[in-house]
């Protein structure tokens, strides 16, 4: 018998323009396992990353993007209770981290998308214990966004103890930072958000941000914040620039919480550490979070019935397009595509 074969996208080269379909077989759900019918994926910022050579230099190639997705079971291994043919599951971006930390290896071996086969395929197979539910409200494309974008905001959040009447810095109007935007909301904070577009900040605005600030009119961006919460600072900032550490400890208020996630302006920051000492400043290292993590954040999603910013979606073998414009920043939100 021959083996069943799906559509998948696969990258052989780093470039955008080596992106392209390719007949694999559809993989065969082992004990504990499920697969699932992927029916939309989003591309996160390490995604561009990875395919620009800039991420896991070493990945071996073709290697298949991607690590967010939405699907349907389809089928069962032996021993599944977790999931039933016909539910909706979200693959967790890194296997096996159910709760707590994860170990180094899950960290930097688990993950979907690299060094992990990725989602831009119809079918994947994983363990059923690393996969959740839905929350019923969102569409495949809306739940798609959440594994990393969504996750890492959440987890950011809830690192800096947000609370109501707390203000939250938020950089840029990208997949993480509108999710930080309206999950700072959802907690009764106020919210700051930088960006390069008065256009994106009115967006930002219409999701409930209070002030808006174009970091590029105004490259002092850490003195107007400052300014905006009358010289006290912010309390949490959901730091996804990077090289900017030295701004956002300008920025931040005395016993305040910097969470380190990106890098889109660059991996080296200069920091002075009397702006981390004296004022007692918590800078934190955020890497998405755990399935205990996702379960409650889709609680909170599902209760106050969240929906995910998207800014667009593109055909499966439209991607590389979906990488472009992810590439020239042109996005106010998540970019999905309907597998
Ligand atoms: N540690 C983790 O677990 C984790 C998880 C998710 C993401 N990340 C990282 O976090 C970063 C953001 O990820 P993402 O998926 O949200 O990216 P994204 O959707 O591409 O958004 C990036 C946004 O950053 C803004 N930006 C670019 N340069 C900036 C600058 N100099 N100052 C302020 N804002 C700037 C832009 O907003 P405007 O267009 O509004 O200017 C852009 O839309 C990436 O480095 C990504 O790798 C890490």
């Amino acid at each position: 018998m021959t083996a069943a074969t799906m559509r998948a996208l696969q990258a052989t080269a780093f470039s955008i323009d080596s992106l392209a379909l390719a007949e694999h077989p559809v993989p065969v759900p082992r004990r504990g396992e499920i697969l699932v019918r992927i029916r939309a994926a989003s591309l996160n910022y390490r995604d561009l990353a990875i395919l620009a050579q800039a991420y896991i230099p070493t990945l071996p190639l073709p290697y298949v993007p991607a690590s967010d997705a939405c699907g349907q079971v389809v089928a069962v291994g032996e021993d599944v209770t977790r999931f039933a043919v016909g539910d909706r599951a979200i693959p967790l971006y890194t296997q096996g981290w159910h709760d707590g930390k994860p170990t180094p290896e899950q960290r930097t071996r688990r993950t979907l998308g690299a060094p992990l086969s990725g989602v831009l395929q119809e079918y994947v197979a994983v363990p059923a214990e690393d996969a959740v539910t839905v929350p019923p409200h969102l569409s495949d494309a809306e739940a798609a966004t959440l594994p990393i974008a969504a996750l890492t905001a959440w987890s950011t959040l809830q690192e800096g103890d947000v609370k109501t009447g707390d203000t939250v810095l938020v950089q840029g109007t990208g997949g993480v930072a509108l999710f930080a935007l309206q999950f700072a909301k959802l907690a009764g904070a106020q919210v700051i958000v930088i960006s390069s577009s008065d256009e994106k900040l009115a967006r930002a605005k219409a999701l409930g941000a209070d002030v808006g600030i174009n970091y590029r009119a105004t490259p002092d961006w850490h003195v107007a914040v400052k300014e905006a919460t009358g010289g006290r600072g912010v309390d949490i900032i959901v730091e996804t620039v990077g090289s900017t550490l030295d701004k956002s400890l300008a920025a931040v208020a005395f016993g305040g919480f910097i969470g380190v996630i990106g890098f889109v302006a660059g991996y080296e920051a200069k920091i002075p550490l009397r702006a981390v000492i004296g004022p007692m400043i918590r800078v934190q290292g955020i890497a998405t979070g755990s399935r205990t993590r996702f379960e409650a954040m889709n609680r909170a999603i599902t209760l106050h019935g969240l929906k995910p910013v998207i800014d667009s979606t593109f055909a499966l073998a439209d991607a590389a397009d979906a990488f472009r414009r992810l590439e020239k920043g042109a996005h106010f939100g998540k970019i999905v595509i309907d597998i």
